[in-house]
C-alpha cells in the first residue's frame, strides 16, 4: 500500500516537472514563470483542485509515441481568487512549446464545460506555438472544439485570456471570442500569420514584436484591453479584475463594501468645465472624484483614447463606465471608439453591469476616412448596443451633446433611466457657430450680424433647459453632488426588469 501512495507521489512530481528542469531554466532565462508557478499567483493559496494531471496524447507519428508527457502541455483545473469560484486553463510552454493536440484540446474543453456547468468564469494562461504540428487535423479539431465552447459560453459566464507568450495562427480566434485579453509586454505576442509569411506576402519587414506584441495589440489594433510589464504584474492585476465581475449572467457582481459616503460632495467639479467650451478637460478626474475611492480600472487606455471605459463601484457596486474624452479629438465619436464603446456595453448589459455615461460630445469624426471605413456600421455598432440594453443606464451630460452622438451616448430615447445635465451641458443639433453659418447662410459677408445670430443662437440652443423642457433630461444637477444623485439612482435601479421582445437573436451592424 505504502509502495503504491510512494508511487503517485512520484508521478505526481514527474507531471510537475513538466518538459523536464533544462526547459524550466530556458523558460524562466525568458523572464516567464511555469505554468504551475502562474497558477499558484492567480489563486487563493492552495485552494486550486487539479484535474488530468495524467493525461497523455495519443499520436504515434514523428516518433511521438515516445514522447509522452504527462499533463500533454496544460495544467486544467478550478480554485478560488478572492474567495470566488475560478476555472483555468494555463499552458506549459515547456512541452512541445504548449502546442495544442487533440488530448490537450480535451483538458481544456473540460473546463470550459464545467464552468458552464456550475456558472463561473474562465480564465486561460495562453503560452502555445500553436498547433501540435505532429497531430495535424486532429489538433486543428481541438482547436475547433474550444472555440465552439468560447462562442456558447459567451454571454453566459466571463472569459478571459491572459497571453504570456506566443499565441499565433488560427490558436488567436480562441482568446478573440473572450470577453477580454490582457497581454505581457516584451514576452507575448499575437498575429493571424508571422513576420516570415508577412514577409514573403507582402514584402513588409517587421519584427513579432511590432507585428502582434502587446504595445502594438493595446495601442494600435485595439485586440487586447491591457498590457503588463511581467507575468506577476498581469496576474496580480487578473485577481484585481475579476473581483468587478459576477461569476454568470444569472448573478450580480459581488458587493465591495467601502467607507466613501454616497452622499459625499466634491466641490472641485463645479470648475471643471472650463468657461471656453473650445478648452478640453480631462474626463478621467470625473470619474475619479465620483467613483468609490477614486478607484477607477481602465480598460483599452492606449487604444481610441477619445472614448473612456472601465469598470468602477458606486456604493460598492460594480458600474460600467463610458466616458467622451474632451482631451482626445475634443471626444468626437469615430470607429475606433465606437467600437470599443459598443462591445464594452454588450459586456456590460451580458452580465447585469449598470452603465454610467459621461457626455461630452461633438459629433461624429467628419472626413474620407471615416466615411470609407465605414463610421455608418461601426457608429451604429455603439447605438444599438445602447439601444437593445436593459441594465440600469444613467447619463450625465457635462458639457456638449450635439447631433447624432447626443442620441447615440445612451439619451432618454434609448431608453436612459435617469440623464441628467450640468448647467454647462450644451444639447442641440450642432455647435452655435456651424448652426449659425448654415441656418443664415446668405449673410456670410457680415460677421457682425453672424455673430449677434451666434450669440442669439448659444443663449437659445447651447444649454440643458430646451432638452429639460421636453423631459429628455430628468434634471440639471450641480457638478459637486453627480456622486450623490448617480448613487441614489443606482439603488432606484436595483430591481429595475425590462425585456425585450423574444427573436433569436438581432442583427448587430457587424
Ligand atoms: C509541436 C512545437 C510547436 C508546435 C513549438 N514546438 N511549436 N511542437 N508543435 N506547433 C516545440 C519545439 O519543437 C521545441 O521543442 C519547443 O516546442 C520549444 O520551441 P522552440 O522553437 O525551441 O522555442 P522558441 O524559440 O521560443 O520559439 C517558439 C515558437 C516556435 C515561435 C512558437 O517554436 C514556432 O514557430 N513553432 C511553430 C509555430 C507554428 O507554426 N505553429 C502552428 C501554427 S498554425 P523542444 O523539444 O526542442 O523543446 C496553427 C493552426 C491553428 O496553430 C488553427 C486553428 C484553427
Amino acid at each position: 500500500m505504502q509502495d503504491i501512495i510512494k508511487q503517485l507521489d512520484a508521478k505526481r512530481e514527474l507531471a510537475r516537472l513538466g518538459g523536464g528542469q533544462r526547459r524550466v531554466d530556458s523558460h524562466h532565462a525568458k523572464g516567464k514563470l511555469t505554468a504551475r508557478e502562474r497558477i499558484e499567483l492567480l489563486f487563493d493559496e492552495g485552494t486550486f483542485e487539479e484535474w488530468d494531471m495524467f493525461k497523455e496524447h495519443r499520436c504515434n507519428d514523428f516518433g511521438m509515441a515516445d514522447q509522452k508527457v504527462p499533463g500533454d502541455g496544460v495544467v486544467i483545473g478550478y480554485g478560488t481568487v478572492n474567495g470566488r469560484m475560478v476555472f483555468v486553463f494555463s499552458q506549459d510552454f515547456t512541452v512541445f512549446g504548449g502546442a495544442l493536440s487533440e488530448a490537450h484540446a480535451e483538458k481544456i474543453c473540460k473546463v470550459m464545460d464545467h464552468a458552464m456547468k456550475v456558472g463561473a468564469p474562465v480564465i486561460g494562461l495562453n503560452d502555445s506555438g500553436g498547433a501540435r504540428i505532429q497531430e495535424g487535423v486532429a489538433a486543428l479539431g481541438g482547436y475547433a472544439d474550444v472555440f465552439q465552447r468560447n462562442v456558447m459560453a459567451s454571454g453566459v459566464i466571463p472569459q478571459i485570456s491572459l497571453i504570456m507568450g506566443p499565441c499565433a495562427g488560427g490558436a488567436v480566434y480562441s482568446p478573440a471570442m473572450t470577453d477580454f485579453i490582457f497581454m505581457v509586454k516584451d514576452t507575448s505576442y499575437m498575429f493571424v500569420t508571422g513576420p516570415e509569411v508577412v514577409k514573403t506576402v507582402t514584402h513588409e519587414e517587421v519584427t513579432a514584436e511590432e507585428l502582434g506584441g502587446a504595445v502594438s495589440h493595446t495601442s494600435k489594433s485595439g485586440v487586447a484591453d491591457l498590457a503588463f510589464e511581467n507575468d506577476v504584474e498581469a496576474l496580480l492585476m487578473l485577481r484585481r479584475f475579476i473581483n468587478y465581475l459576477p461569476l454568470n449572467n444569472k448573478e450580480r457582481s459581488p458587493i465591495r463594501p467601502s467607507a466613501d459616503a454616497a452622499d459625499r460632495l466634491d466641490m472641485s467639479l463645479d470648475t471643471l468645465v472650463p468657461e471656453n467650451p473650445n478648452k478640453p478637460y480631462d474626463i478621467k478626474e470625473l470619474i475619479i472624484k465620483v467613483v468609490d475611492d477614486c478607484d477607477f480600472f481602465e480598460l483599452q487606455t492606449d487604444h481610441a483614447k477619445n472614448i473612456v471605459i472601465g469598470f468602477a463601484r458606486m456604493e460598492g457596486q460594480t458600474v460600467g463606465i463610458v466616458a467622451n474624452q474632451p482631451l482626445v479629438m475634443a471626444g468626437c465619436l469615430d470607429i475606433k471608439s465606437a467600437i470599443k464603446a459598443g462591445r464594452f456595453v454588450r459586456f456590460c448589459d451580458a452580465f447585469n453591469i449598470p452603465i454610467v455615461t459621461f457626455v461630452d460630445v461633438p459629433g461624429f469624426m467628419p472626413g474620407t476616412a471615416q466615411e470609407y471605413g465605414g463610421i455608418i456600421k461601426h457608429g451604429a455598432k455603439l447605438l444599438y448596443a445602447y439601444a437593445e440594453c436593459t441594465v440600469p443606464k444613467i447619463t450625465v451630460i457635462t458639457r456638449k451633446a450635439y447631433g447624432g452622438a447626443y442620441d447615440v451616448m445612451a439619451s432618454k430615447h434609448l431608453r436612459g433611466d435617469v440623464n441628467f445635465a450640468w448647467p454647462t451641458a450644451e444639447i442641440a443639433v450642432m455647435g452655435p457657430k456651424g448652426a449659425v453659418e448654415i441656418i443664415f447662410r446668405e449673410d456670410k459677408g457680415d460677421p457682425a450680424k453672424l455673430a449677434a445670430k451666434e450669440a442669439e443662437y448659444k443663449a437659445k440652443f447651447a444649454n440643458p433647459f430646451v432638452a429639460s423642457a421636453r423631459g429628455f433630461i430628468d434634471d440639471v444637477i450641480q457638478p459637486h453632488e453627480t456622486r450623490k444623485r448617480i448613487c441614489r439612482s443606482l439603488v432606484m435601479l436595483r430591481n429595475k426588469k425590462i425585456e425585450n421582445p423574444w427573436r433569436k437573436h438581432g442583427n448587430i451592424p457587424l
